[in-house]
């Protein structure tokens, strides 16, 4: 009987999960907007599917393959998205990175929230595969410029960068496609989002003086060092200012 009950309580929990309206915060909220033309996505890294479930709510999408290397993330987003998975508009995938996505399976493929090294890891590990995808959103959490480096190295054209700030924090949407020639950028425009600055982008100029103040703690660290690294770490922070307030004078 106390079987039944629980049994019971937990389908009318899940059912409640189901129905309720997903509200995006404003970084995953920005990579939503990002996606609005495409039907299908792979969402990598997924947690709990909050993305998901918001692009097939909201009809931008009609099916979506998330994926989770962790079981109890997996396990939650089995029972967000359980009505679109059994309309067979969404499956979740207990796997790593694009591993058990077939070759086009989708348009897009969306790996957020993770570090730049992880990013890379997964984009990289075939290739071939990474490139049977339309387009590639990214948002690393550190390593960005690593992750352009990447990108451009491999004959990805970035073809979108966004900016969007959330408590306080800054995050880096990256919007790439396969493309047949690389498309080097000034280095400066590694740490930068350079496609930010041919639109209006109202955060703009305040991550541009925050990567300054960046540089400049580096200078203040390193200021009473003479090794060699800290010698080149301060040179090269020097180059950035420089670089970020050549930015700067244009934009005011
Ligand atoms: C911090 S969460 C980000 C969740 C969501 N993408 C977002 O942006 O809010 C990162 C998720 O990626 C998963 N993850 C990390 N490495 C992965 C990999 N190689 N393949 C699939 N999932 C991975 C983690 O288990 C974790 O749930």
């Amino acid at each position: 009987m106390t079987f039944l009950l629980l049994f019971f309580i937990s389908r009318l929990w899940i059912c409640y999960n189901a129905t309720m309206k997903t509200i995006l915060s404003p970084r995953l909220m920005k990579i939503a907007d990002c996606l609005h033309g495409l039907s299908s996505i792979a969402d990598i890294g997924s947690d709990h599917s909050h993305l998901s479930k918001y692009l097939l709510e909201n009809k931008i999408i009609s099916y979506a393959l998330n994926v989770e290397v962790k079981s109890g993330p997996y396990m939650v987003s089995c029972k967000n998205l359980s009505p679109y998975i059994e309309a067979g508009k969404a499956k979740v995938l207990l796997s790593y990175g694009i591993d058990d996505v077939a070759p086009g399976e989708v348009e897009a493929i969306v790996i957020a929230g993770m570090g730049g090294s992880t990013i890379i890891e997964i984009l990289n590990k075939n290739l071939s595969h990474t490139r049977s995808f339309q387009q590639l959103i990214l948002q690393p959490q550190h390593a960005i410029a690593e992750v352009r480096r990447f990108l451009i190295e491999n004959a990805f054209q970035i073809v979108a960068e966004h900016l969007v700030k959330e408590e306080a924090k800054f995050y880096e949407i990256i919007c790439a496609c396969p493309a047949s020639k690389k498309q080097f950028r000034e280095d400066i425009y590694y740490h930068i989002p350079y496609l930010c600055l041919s639109e209006p982008c109202e955060e703009l100029l305040p991550f541009l003086n925050y990567k300054k103040r960046q540089q400049e703690k580096i200078l203040a660290t390193c200021h009473n060092k003479t090794s060699p690294r800290a010698k080149q770490a301060m040179d090269e922070a020097h180059q950035k200012i420089l670089a970020i307030q050549k930015i700067i004078n244009t934009l005011l």
